[in-house]
């Protein structure tokens, strides 16, 4: 019989793209649990309702009762955990909130797949739980924890407890620790939709500090084939890195972006740096290449032009996830 997955956070970014992705490339059916916050959004999966692999339950991973209702019902192979407070900027401003959601929020859906006997939880992480490099090295699995951000410290806790729930209590757990993703149906609050949006609409584009710093871009798809990949083969217990060497400091990506676009580099507007902003992100992901044969698909620069095409050709997408409050809030953080 196909399995059915508990997909937590699928409303948002990664956690859309990874349904789409999965109901395209599997049997499995997916239940997809999310609180909806300003970040989730079931525009996201609405070409998904119809089919009947998929289903929604409007929930938040911090309560438990709401949890073991639904995991209650029906018969999970696993759970896949994309739920969280995810924005550095927001949890530099308040942190709170992070650590509930990512903390606490993880450890009530650990101990739910605990009390219902779930076969494998596959913790969906971040290279920020690593720190920050210098000009050179690469993070691989072994590197030492070492978060700087509020955000990147509640993902390393829930990290450490999906760790302890293995080793103290035999549970089959896995752990991805993902580079930068970029692709359709991001919120614009990250930078390469925030950039493609406002040079969409003659706006200026806040670049933090000089530019110089570097991340690691990976095209969402190939993050999606990653998690499938480490939740079908690895073993119970292991982390693996992904990523797909796609290094680019972040006026080079802008540059990129108002180049394809055809809009003037006079829109390019330096602010104050993000506190303690992180200056480089590399991923190692060899382990997951040489031991479960994955391997990206997407060029950045293709999978950049792909992208800036899907924001074009999305306008009412864009229109809602920057209706009410929002264009004043970016305006008011980044000081333009
Ligand atoms: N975006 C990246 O570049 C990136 C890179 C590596 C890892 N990650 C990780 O991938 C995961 C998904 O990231 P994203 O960019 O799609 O995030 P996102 O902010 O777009 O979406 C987060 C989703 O989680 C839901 N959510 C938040 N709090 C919840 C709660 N208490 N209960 C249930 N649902 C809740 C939101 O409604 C939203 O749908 C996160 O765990 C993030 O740490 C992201």
């Amino acid at each position: 019989m196909a399995k059915t997955l508990l997909i937590c956070g699928g409303a948002g970014f990664i956690g859309s793209n990874f349904i789409r992705w999965l109901l395209a490339n599997s049997d499995v059916s997916v239940v997809n649990y999310d609180a909806l916050t300003y970040a989730g959004n079931l525009e996201n999966l609405s070409d998904l309702e119809s089919d009947p692999r998929y289903t929604f339950v409007h929930g938040d991973i911090r309560d438990a009762a709401a949890l073991n209702k639904t995991v209650g019902e029906q018969d999970f192979d696993g759970i896949i955990n994309f739920a969280a407070e995810t924005h550095v900027d927001r949890s530099i401003s308040g942190p709170a909130i992070f650590v509930d959601t990512n903390v606490s929020g993880t450890l009530a859906l650990l101990e739910c797949a605990r009390a219902h006997g779930i076969r494998r939880f596959l913790q969906i992480s971040t290279d920020e739980v690593y720190g920050t490099l210098g000009r050179d090295g690469t993070f691989t699995e072994h590197s030492q924890l070492r978060p700087n951000s509020p955000y990147a410290a509640s993902k390393t806790s829930a990290d450490l407890m999906v760790r302890a729930y293995h080793h103290t209590y035999g549970m089959d757990t896995v752990i991805t620790r993902c580079s930068n993703n970029y692709g359709p149906r991001q919120f614009p609050e990250k930078l390469i939709p925030l950039m493609i949006l406002n040079a969409l609409d003659d706006e200026p584009l806040p670049v933090y500090g000089d530019g110089e710093n570097v991340r690691d871009w990976i095209h969402v798809d190939d993050h999606c084939s990653a998690v499938w990949a480490v939740y079908c083969n690895a073993n119970a217990g292991e982390v693996y890195n992904i990523g797909a060497d796609g290094e680019q400091a972040n006026m080079d990506v802008v540059r990129a972006i108002l180049q394809i676009l055809g809009k003037s580099e006079r829109l390019i507007r330096f602010v104050a740096d993000r506190p303690g902003h992180d200056f480089r992100y590399s991923v190692d992901a060899s382990a997951l290449r040489s031991n479960l044969g994955w391997q990206p698909r997407h060029s950045f620069e293709a999978g950049l032009r792909s992208t800036i095409e899907w924001y074009r050709a999305n306008a009412d997408w864009c229109a809602h996830v920057r209706s009410g409050a929002y264009r004043e809030y970016y305006r008011q953080h980044y000081k333009l």
